[in-house]
């Protein structure tokens, strides 16, 4: 019985503790820090991750910028699968995940992708430059997620593709029809929908 009651204590533990932080983010950037880089590229998100890319549906050749881009779980793949002549570009905001995913760049031989620090509510990239830009788990940590897909906008070309990836259990998980608002309301048409609400990509074009 004590068990039972110090396991339901974690729980709630567990539950309260991402409320406040999916709360408090909405006002205050407190992204997932990058002490905890590692939870993202464990065996359990592998299927995932391969699935996400799959859903972008990667062309060689192409210029792409993801936003948040951690350690680099998708990033670095995905600027492999844009070669020959493509390029990647990930924006994060926080230092130790940057140093982290050109390490791991490196390692992995990627000479295609650049690793730009700042917060993306700021132009980083020429306007009109990217053929896709994509986002996975990370537009709930960004407080101004208006300004955030603003920039976005601003950085595609026309005819460019936004995706964006939310993945159920995430503290800051978006819902479809926030995503589609907040995406419409920056000037994108929506495009297409895959997965179901627990992981899905939403995928919208500039006009
Ligand atoms: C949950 S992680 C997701 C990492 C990666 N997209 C993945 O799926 O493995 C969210 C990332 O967004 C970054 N982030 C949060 N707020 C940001 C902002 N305003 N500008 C740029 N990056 C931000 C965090 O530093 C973190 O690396």
């Amino acid at each position: 019985m004590t068990v039972l009651w110090i396991l339901l204590g974690i729980i709630a533990f567990f539950v309260a503790f991402s409320l406040s932080w999916r709360w408090a983010s909405r006002v205050w950037s407190l992204p997932c820090p990058w002490v905890t880089a590692w939870r993202f590229d464990n065996p359990l998100l592998r299927r995932l991750t391969r699935a996400t890319l799959d859903r972008l549906q990667l062309r060689p050749g192409q210029r792409i910028l993801e936003i948040g881009p951690g350690p680099g779980r998708l990033l670095i793949q995905a600027a492999q699968r844009v070669l020959p002549g493509g390029e990647a570009v990930g924006i994060d905001i926080q230092p130790g995940m940057i140093e982290r995913l050109k390490v791991r760049a490196d390692r992995a031989g990627v000479t295609n992708l650049k690793a730009i620090l700042g917060d993306t509510t700021q132009p980083h990239v020429p306007e009109a430059s990217f053929d896709l830009v994509f986002l996975c788990t990370s537009l709930g940590e960004i407080p101004d997620r208006a300004a955030a897909l603003g920039q976005c906008h601003r950085a595609l070309k026309p005819a460019g593709m936004l995706s964006i990836t939310e993945i159920i259990g995430d503290p800051h998980y978006q819902s479809r029809s926030v995503v589609q608002r907040l995406a419409q309301a920056a000037g994108f048409r929506f495009q297409s929908m895959q997965g179901r609400s627990w992981f899905y990509t939403d995928s919208f074009v500039k006009p």
